[in-house]
């Protein structure tokens, strides 16, 4: 086995050691949840248990290219409370951007779409958003981008934009990855990092979606995969060198923080 034994305390041994140079790490919408985003699949508080209310035929077609173009008000009304710039990256995020300052961070996976990563400091060059982000939006039929600061306004009313082009007049959509879309090309360009990972930490996922949640099978043998989750996901567990910490993913990475003194460090990078 790679590690003295599968504790957090024994990952930021290894670490410490000099043999994590290139961690991969995995997130999803868990560990944006302590800055006030709800999840998806948490039963009472995760987004689809409380859609009923916008009169969907399933929680899932908020989501999907088809309902969208059958009726793109459910999602903007979604968006409205999902919109960057009303959050503040939490203590996770900020561990993920203090990975990359000591240039240990190979690179950051999220399927999250709240650009928390960004705010934190994570440099864009190490994030992969797999499923796209709020930053850009364009035409859902002629692909035309239409301006961010319209955008922000038919965001804060949750009413859907029309392209730009008058003679198209299709719909707008924010560049996030619906279900029935593919994902960005940069996800694909970057889908074999994983296997060079000597350290895979997975954060806030119930690994439900592929091909997301294939990423962190991809470790290789004897690598260290380590999970910060309220539950147990995908295949952890399964390997000698897997580290599971079930609880809130900010008690989880203080504690590996404190592990490796890197306490007072994380404070600075935890821009409230
Ligand atoms: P889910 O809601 O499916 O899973 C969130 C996971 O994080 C669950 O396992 C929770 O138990 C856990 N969790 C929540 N709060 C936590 C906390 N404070 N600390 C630790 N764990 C916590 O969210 P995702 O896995 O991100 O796709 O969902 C994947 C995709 O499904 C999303 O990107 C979205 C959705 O449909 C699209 O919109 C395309």
């Amino acid at each position: 086995d790679t590690l003295s034994d599968r504790s957090v305390a024994a990952v930021a041994e290894f670490i410490k050691s000099g043999r994590a140079k290139q961690i991969v790490v995995m997130t999803g919408a868990g560990i944006s949840t302590a800055a006030g985003i709800p999840d998806f699949r948490s039963p009472n508080t995760g987004l689809y248990n409380n859609l009923a209310r916008l009169d969907l035929p399933h929680p899932e077609a908020v989501f999907e290219i088809d309902f969208f173009r059958y009726n793109p008000r459910p999602f903007y009304v979604l968006a409205k409370e999902l919109y960057p710039g009303n959050f503040h990256p939490t203590i996770s995020h900020a561990f993920v951007a203090l990975l990359a300052k000591k240039k240990l961070l190979r690179m950051l996976f999220t399927q999250n779409i709240d650009c928390l990563e960004r705010a934190a400091g994570v440099p864009p060059e190490l994030i992969v958003e797999a499923h796209g982000s709020f930053a850009t939006q364009r035409c859902i039929d002629c692909k035309t981008p239409f301006p961010d600061a319209e955008m922000r306004k038919c965001v804060e009313s949750a009413s859907p934009p029309n392209c730009v082009r008058k003679e198209c007049g299709g719909l707008v959509k924010p560049d996030i990855v619906f279900f029935g879309e593919q994902l960005p090309n940069t996800f694909f360009a970057n889908a074999t990092v994983p296997r060079e990972a000597d350290l895979v930490i997975v954060v806030g996922t119930s690994l439900m979606v592929h091909p997301f949640a294939g990423l962190p099978r991809l470790a290789r043998d004897g690598v260290p995969r380590l999970l910060f989750n309220m539950e147990r996901v995908g295949d952890f567990g399964t390997r000698a060198d897997d580290v599971l910490y079930l609880g809130e993913c900010d008690d989880g990475i203080r504690k590996l923080v404190d592990e490796l003194g890197w306490g007072d460090e994380l404070e600075k990078m935890w821009v409230e």
